[in-house]
């Protein structure tokens, strides 16, 4: 369960280990604690959408709620990272049972650590294998070069404090069960835009590196954003865009006569930080929102 993130929402704070995580990664910068939002916002839907693409997947946290939750009944989720997209890859295959098993016969210490991920994968289950193991004992579960393996973890339970092979066995199961409602490209979100701002029926959930913090999380960080900006608009579905809260982003927004809607996310270090939401018209999300802002 991830407990370490609160979302505050009209006066109250809601905890996220209310909503069901289904993403066997644990995802910087992951979308769980938009989950309330995204269902009001596909809830707010003229007509029931049949698709949701998600042009940024990284864990996918919200096409795989869309999916489970019957808002949608197809997902594209798209994702350069190769090492993410392989873990993708090989849960949407026939290898995903035997990449299951894996996980929970893995003797996990800091031996059989190091030696996968010294070890140069060959196949791509191994591959897959090693990407999830990192991105597990991790620190933040980043997966960009120089990130560190947790020494105490967290919560001071050591290199395990992350790695719940049942949990994970059980989240890659259910997504293979699904794996014709599932539709997974290793490539670049920007093109996909490009190419399917004609599709009909679907919805686009967009969640780009951040303009800062991103450098720091991803291996593929740094996008153009005002090319982005250029994608989507003449999507003829609806599209939310999530951002930091930057002057570039507000600039690239008013450009585009696009609305914008602050919502708050608080962590446990009680830092208050602010999520930009950015789409067509945001009504939906400020008929949830408390005059907190
Ligand atoms: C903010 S994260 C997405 C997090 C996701 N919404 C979740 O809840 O797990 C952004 C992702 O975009 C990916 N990315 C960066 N540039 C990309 C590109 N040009 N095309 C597709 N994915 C890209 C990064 O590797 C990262 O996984």
């Amino acid at each position: 369960m991830q407990a370490e993130i609160t979302y505050k929402s009209h006066g109250r704070v809601t905890n996220v280990a209310s909503v069901p995580q289904l993403s066997p990664f644990r995802y910087p910068g992951g979308k769980t604690w938009l989950i309330p939002e995204i269902r009001l916002w596909l809830g707010s839907q003229r007509t029931r959408p049949t698709r949701l693409v998600e042009p940024f997947a990284g864990g996918g946290s919200v096409g795989l709620t869309a999916l489970f939750e019957n808002y949608v009944d197809q997902i594209t989720l798209v994702e350069l990272d190769e090492e993410v997209a392989t873990v993708w890859q090989t849960i949407l295959s026939p290898d995903a049972r035997d990449f299951a098993e894996q996980i929970v016969t893995f003797e996990l210490n800091a031996e059989s650590v190091n030696s996968v991920l010294l070890c140069e994968p060959l196949t791509p289950r191994e591959v897959a294998f090693r990407s999830l193991l990192k991105n597990r004992v991790r620190y933040g579960g980043i997966l960009a070069r120089g990130a560190c393996t947790m020494n105490k973890g967290e919560n001071g339970r050591g290199l395990s404090s992350r790695w719940y092979p049942k949990t994970l066995l059980r989240r890659i199961l259910a997504i293979a069960e699904r794996q014709s409602q599932i539709q997974f490209i290793h490539g670049d979100g920007i093109d996909y835009l490009r190419h399917h701002a004609e599709d009909e029926g679907t919805v686009f959930f967009v969640d780009p590196p951040y303009t800062v913090s991103g450098r720091r999380l991803y291996a593929h960080a740094s996008i153009d954003h005002g090319q982005l900006f250029q994608a989507v608009r003449p999507l003829i579905c609806d599209f939310l865009m999530t951002y930091d809260d930057a002057a570039e982003i507000r600039l690239l927004a008013q450009l585009h006569n696009l609305d914008i809607h602050l919502i708050p996310m608080k962590s446990t270090k009680h830092q208050q930080k602010l999520e930009l939401l950015v789409g067509r018209d945001l009504d939906w999300a400020r008929t949830r929102q408390d005059s907190f802002f």
